[in-house]
């Protein structure tokens, strides 16, 4: 985005880039959207494609490329072993982390499998900022525990503290004492901590939990997907970071970090992932799990022509005209919603809108699940699909008892480089007629509750007949639109 002056004071993002390759959207009538909606057993991941006008449900895998990038993919080198294409993308991890080591893996999920089988055993502990849910089911599975240790401020839905993704380092101190370096198994950062907002940590927080864990002997294992979002706020928001460029600011973080792993559906704009080390042991400790599970060492299940994908990804995510492509369409969602009264997280953070869906839909019992309830709701009004963020993405406890989870969030992705200025303005216009009609949305409950990553497949129902009434008014308030 540029940093352009308006004549009319008002500020607008503006991007430093021109769309080439365009694709159809339809906009289903109400009536089919309902259709839709009650066939996907009120699950927006089970909605078809088709069905979406616009798709907000994650950046995963979704993010525009580059004429660059398809150029690249074009010299892919396909060779099982050795290929040219994994020496270009291994030499930019090096560029851009200054780390010797690289695991490719298929996707950032396959990392936390890795990091967890080699390192977490029955009653290890796992500490972090905030979880995320792939890594935590993989942390559970071979019985270790997860702490969470974000600050206060991490869980308070408005604020205006800039870093809501920083962990209480006394908390730091107290779980090594308590615990024992001994039974914890590496601490977890997790940059634009994904569940609480796409909130970032600071480099100041970063390098104190560092200094913490190294003088403990304990490994730090950066969860980099979302480090684009989280290099941006750190220039942008941290007091000594503004005259870093992004490249300076990504070498400091590695250097506070023994682990890098990274989805590369959204690090790099491509499909893959991997893990990034100094560290021979650790490399050494890994790498036998790589073409056990994921593929050869140089490719690690990732296609070639992704993997160039993924280099000039990383590239253009150091650019500082592209970074702040995302941040800055989402500052503005956040804003136009809070300026009509919408409830939603603040300060704005990467990664999508968050909607507070515990005031949104107040009379809604959280045993309702009001998240995966609105996220219905926003799809019926406007063909628009977010993703529940809330206690249907928690797991339950081995006896059974559900955790209710600290914040209810409907998340609408923003995939970086694919939505207008226009659509993002349609969906807070529905979500602002929704927020007036909010009394006549109720909650879900479960048809079909699957044991493990419940929110993936699982199918609900509304409680009572709230889905009707909705369309309904929407027909009464908006004629034949629509
Ligand atoms: N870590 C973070 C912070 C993530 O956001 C994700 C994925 C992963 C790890 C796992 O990576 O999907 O490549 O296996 N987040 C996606 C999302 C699913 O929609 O937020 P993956």
């Amino acid at each position: 985005m540029a940093k352009v002056a308006y004549y009319s004071g008002e500020t607008f993002p503006l991007e430093m880039h021109k769309v080439r390759i365009i694709q159809k959207l339809t906009l289903l009538p109400v009536e089919e959207r309902l259709r839709a909606i009650e066939g996907a057993g009120y699950n927006t991941f089970l909605l078809e494609n088709r069905d979406v006008f616009l798709d907000m449900l994650t950046d995963s895998g979704v993010n525009a490329m580059s004429d660059r990038q398809q150029a690249a993919m074009l010299v892919a080198d396909d060779a099982y072993a050795g290929s040219e294409t994994f020496t270009r993308l291994h030499d930019k991890l090096r560029e851009i982390f200054a780390m010797e080591y690289f695991l490719p893996t298929h996707q950032g999920r396959a990392a936390e499998h890795i990091l967890s089988r080699v390192y977490v055993r029955p009653g290890s502990v796992v500490p972090m900022n905030y979880h995320f849910t792939t890594m935590k089911a993989h942390i559970t599975a071979v019985g270790g525990e997860v702490v969470e240790l974000v600050g206060e401020e991490g869980v308070a839905v408005t604020s205006s503290h800039p870093f809501k993704g920083n962990v209480n380092v006394n908390q730091v101190r107290e779980i090594i004492d308590e615990r024992g370096a001994e039974n914890i198994a590496f601490f977890r950062m997790e940059a634009g901590t994904n569940l609480i907002g796409g909130q970032p940590f600071s480099l100041e927080n970063l390098r104190a939990v560092s200094d913490l864990c190294r003088s403990a002997g304990v490994y730090l294992v950066l969860d980099a997907s979302l480090l684009a979002d989280n290099l941006h706020f750190i220039k942008v928001r941290e007091p000594g970071c503004e005259d870093w460029s992004v490249a300076k600011i990504c070498l400091e973080m590695a250097k506070c970090s023994d682990i890098i792993y990274f989805s590369a559906r959204k690090l790099g704009f491509g499909r893959g992932g991997g893990i990034v080390t100094n560290n021979p042991d650790i490399y050494t400790d890994l790498r036998s799990l790589v073409p056990m599970y994921e593929g050869f060492l140089t490719y690690g299940g990732m296609s070639v022509r992704e993997m160039e994908a993924i280099t000039v990804g990383l590239d253009e995510t150091l650019d500082e005209d592209m970074i702040n492509q995302g941040p800055l369409f989402i500052e503005h969602f956040v804003h136009e919603m809070e300026r009509r009264g919408i409830p939603v997280i603040t300060p704005p953070g990467g990664l999508g809108a968050h909607i507070d869906a515990k005031g949104f839909l107040d009379h809604v019992d959280q045993r309702q699940y009001p998240s995966g309830a609105l996220a219905s709701a926003v799809y019926l009004a406007s063909g628009v699909r977010g993703m529940e963020r809330g206690t249907m993405s928690e797991q339950r406890e081995p006896d059974g008892t559900e955790p209710l989870s600290h914040m209810e969030l409907l998340r609408l992705a923003l995939p970086r480089r694919v939505f207008t200025l226009s659509q993002v303005q349609y969906a807070i216009d529905r979500i602002h007629w929704l927020y007036d009609r909010r009394r006549i949305v109720g909650g879900l409950e479960w048809v079909e509750e699957p044991e493990i990553l419940r929110f993936f497949y699982g199918r609900l129902r509304p409680v009572g007949d709230w889905q009707h009434a909705l369309v309904d008014k929407f027909r009464e308030d908006f004629g034949d639109s629509l």
